[in-house]
């Protein structure tokens, strides 16, 4: 080649390579330009272009009417800007008229963000969160809050309060209903599914809502279980007991929680910043936002930190919660704590930031409205049903069955069907009940009508009323009990006695519903007692002299038919407690992961840690429930005799169902750290799973237990592993284990 043509060449490279750099520079530039601005980037964009007055209005949520409508002076708040979210307003019709002001009408075009109690349900009702935490399923309450999320966000409902994620040791509280037990393990994984059922990977989808964790935090822990009362929980104990759930659910990636109306150690929860920024922002770098409860930014002048409204916003906000609900002091008071300096800008633009980034998330400035026609079509689809029926099923738990008492035969020739809750569908629609209707529920009068054979005859006797004091009705009760076969008497706790504000002092059967158990027992024929309950009841008369006792809790659109189900031996129940059941209200509060104390109960000596007139044990202990088949839990393995603190340790048991019916068993696991710089519980649960077995069938389960599983908060609060001995205990309960030992050595 001459040197010319080598020339030649040379410059013919250099161009094409020149070509090529060009044409990529401007694809990438031209791609830059089209690609669409980030959430981050819009939120700032919107940010600078906000007045004041339209950043405070982003930070206010209002309550609607009761039906459901917005109220009439929301639409001019809205149109000025000065209304980001609601709570209560529903309907894709009504949500749409409310944010076409917004998105027609205001200056900048923010959508609203809908809020609604979706707890169990929107208008296909589960059952009751505790009901479905006996389940030990969680992949059941992640299917049951994806059905929510659906109806809701078809409804025109953006945002659910829910998943209540309050670990609740003290039946007497109302709201132990409305969360999953007394367990953070358990809760946790609770929390976990309920989030990614209601949020998805994109919460923007049609068919998912935003969720919120709540009550941040320690709400549960009321003292005297009275709703909104005080607590006082050690550090330890909040990061080990209570917070636990809640980083579950941060973890999912839940946009939102709520801050409770409790003080906690003498600090209101809505204004306190150790939990609200020290924990939530800092350590757990959490970066959707915080509503507070209702009212509950106002209410910190009752609690007495604060000595008026503008007080109270300033540090509530200054806190960490960054929405208000219902009471308006950060609108009313926001533009002079900033001239007075109690605020900053920074803070006010953070909040407003966050609130912009979920609304953003959610998909509402690219769709805000919701589609009318496909609405009713969403609600109450046939398979909704079924998985309500489904889950209900699965989360009762047999607490006794004598002689094998059930299941009943379809064709046994008459039934008294008896006591006040038998026909009540209010009490299975139960508290926070979404949209759900009460004519939509199956009572258990009618689920039991439904699944007898046509010969056999089915008698009801209301007997008197849940919480009345007559005894009027019994006559009638104990005659149909005579002329009958069998006797289910169902009984329990109606709707209004649990959920918010419904603390009870007594954990016994309300007014005089344990006389007419006692007095249809009497009669002598085979009875059943079905609970229809939303807490741990003291039921020692019943449990010792009733054969069989089934926990239904409240269970939704399909409870009645679920009870059914389960009496008839169409589902073997396999559910579990998820809480304590104590013997009296006296020995609350309860719960099996106790400290051992320095005087362990000893039946002959006195001076130990008990009571003088009943056992220190409970009725009925935490993971307890009976099956119609039996079940063996054998040959307790461990990888190896010791693990290093980061190492693994695969624990395994078999699992045979050496009775004659298929049915389910829930497999526990728990360990103990016997010696510790800190005293460790007597068990904490640490794995579970439930399987599905066959006659005759056996199976290995397998845990692994890790450093996650192993360490606690020490006197310095650092997580820690600390070598030496720990106890492993495998079983059906908390109570029935097997047991062996490892040891943890320093790294
Ligand atoms: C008060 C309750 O404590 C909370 O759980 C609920 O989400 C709000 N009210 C809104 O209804």
């Amino acid at each position: 080649m001459t040197a010319t043509k080598r020339h030649k060449r040379f410059k013919a490279q250099v161009f094409c390579f020149v070509c090529l750099f060009v044409a990529v520079f401007l694809a990438t530039a031209t791609s830059h330009s089209q690609r669409p601005a980030s959430v981050e980037q819009r939120v700032n964009a919107l940010l600078a272009r906000m007045t004041l007055a339209e950043k405070l209005g982003q930070l206010q949520q209002l309550d609607g009417e009761g039906n459901g409508t917005f109220r009439p002076e929301h639409p001019d708040l809205v149109r000025k800007g000065l209304l980001g979210s609601t709570l209560n307003v529903r309907g894709a019709q009504r949500t749409n008229q409310l944010q076409r002001v917004a998105m027609n009408e205001s200056r900048l075009k923010i959508p609203v963000l809908f809020g609604f109690d979706v707890i169990h349900g929107y208008r296909t009702i589960f059952p009751i969160p505790l009901g479905e935490a006996a389940s030990w399923d969680p992949s059941l309450a992640e299917r049951s809050a994806a059905v929510a999320a659906q109806e809701a966000r078809n409804s025109g409902v953006h945002w659910t309060f829910a998943p209540m994620v309050d670990i609740a040791r003290d039946p007497r509280w109302g709201r132990i209903t409305e969360g999953a037990g007394e367990d953070p393990f358990l809760g946790a994984a609770f929390a976990r599914a309920r989030v990614r059922g209601f949020q998805g990977n994109d919460y923007s989808t049609q068919d998912k809502v935003l969720a919120c964790a709540k009550h941040w935090v320690a709400y549960g822990a009321a003292e005297g279980g009275r709703d909104y009362n005080t607590t006082e929980v050690s550090e330890n104990t909040l990061r080990e007991i209570y917070f636990p759930p809640f980083k579950a659910a941060v973890d999912a990636g839940v946009g939102t929680l709520m801050s409770a109306f409790n003080s906690l150690n003498g600090v209101p929860a809505s204004a306190n910043t150790f939990t609200l920024t020290k924990v939530l922002r800092d350590e757990w770098k959490f970066d959707g936002f915080v509503v507070s409860d209702y009212t509950s930014v106002r209410e910190l002048i009752n609690h007495g930190v604060a000595g008026n409204e503008e007080d109270a916003a300033a540090m509530a906000l200054n806190a960490g919660v960054e929405m208000e609900m219902v009471s308006r002091s950060y609108n009313a008071f926001g533009q002079k704590l900033l001239q007075d300096k109690k605020l900053s800008i920074a803070t006010i633009d953070e909040a407003v930031r966050r609130i912009l980034r979920i609304k953003f998330r959610l998909g509402l400035f690219d769709r805000p409205y919701t589609d009318e026609a496909g609405e009713r079509s969403s609600l109450m689809r046939p398979e909704s049903i079924r998985l309500a029926r489904e889950i209900a099923g699965r989360s009762m738990v047999l607490l006794k069955n004598d002689r094998d008492t059930l299941p009943l035969s379809k064709n046994v020739g008459s039934i008294a069907v008896i006591g006040p809750l038998a026909d009540d569908r209010g009490a299975q629609l139960s508290c926070w009940a979404g949209d759900g209707k009460e004519e939509d529920m199956v009572s258990p009068l009618a689920g039991i009508r439904a699944k007898v054979s046509a010969q056999t005859k089915v008698g009801y006797a209301k007997g008197g009323d849940a919480k009345g004091d007559s005894s009027a009705g019994f006559q009638e009760a104990i005659n149909l009990a005579k002329q009958s076969d069998v006797a289910i008497v169902v009984v329990g706790e109606t709707a209004d006695m649990v959920g918010e504000a419904a603390s009870r002092s007594t954990i016994d059967l309300p007014g005089r519903q344990l006389e007419l158990v006692q007095a249809v027992q009497a009669v002598g024929k085979p009875t059943v007692v079905v609970l229809v309950n939303g807490r741990p009841l003291s039921i020692g008369w019943i449990a010792g002299n009733v054969p069989a006792i089934l926990e239904s809790w409240m269970g939704g659109s399909q409870g009645g038919n679920a009870i059914a189900d389960v009496l008839f031996g169409d589902v073997n129940p396999g559910g579990k407690l998820p809480v304590t059941f104590p013997r009296s209200v006296g020995q609350i509060p309860m719960h099996y992961n106790y400290l051992n104390t320095g005087r362990p109960p000893e039946a002959e000596n006195k001076y130990t840690s008990k009571y003088l007139e009943m056992p220190w044990t409970p009725l009925y202990p935490f993971g307890f429930g009976l099956s119609y088949t039996k079940f063996k839990v054998s040959n307790l393995q461990l990888s190896a005799p010791s693990i290093t603190a980061n190492g693994k340790l695969t624990v395994s048991v078999e699992v045979e169902n050496v009775g004659r019916r298929a049915g389910d068993e829930v497999v526990q696991l728990y360990i103990r750290d016997p010696v510790a710089t800190m005293s460790r519980p007597v068990k904490e649960l640490k794995g579970f799973q439930r399987v599905t077995l066959q006659p005759g069938e056996k199976r290995r389960i397998q845990f692994v237990l890790d450093r996650e599983h192993l360490g606690f908060w020490n006197r310095a609060m650092r997580y820690v592993v600390e070598p030496g001995e720990f106890r492993v205990m495998v079983g059906s309960n908390s109570v029935d284990v097997l047991e062996a030992k490892f040891q943890v050595t320093t790294n």
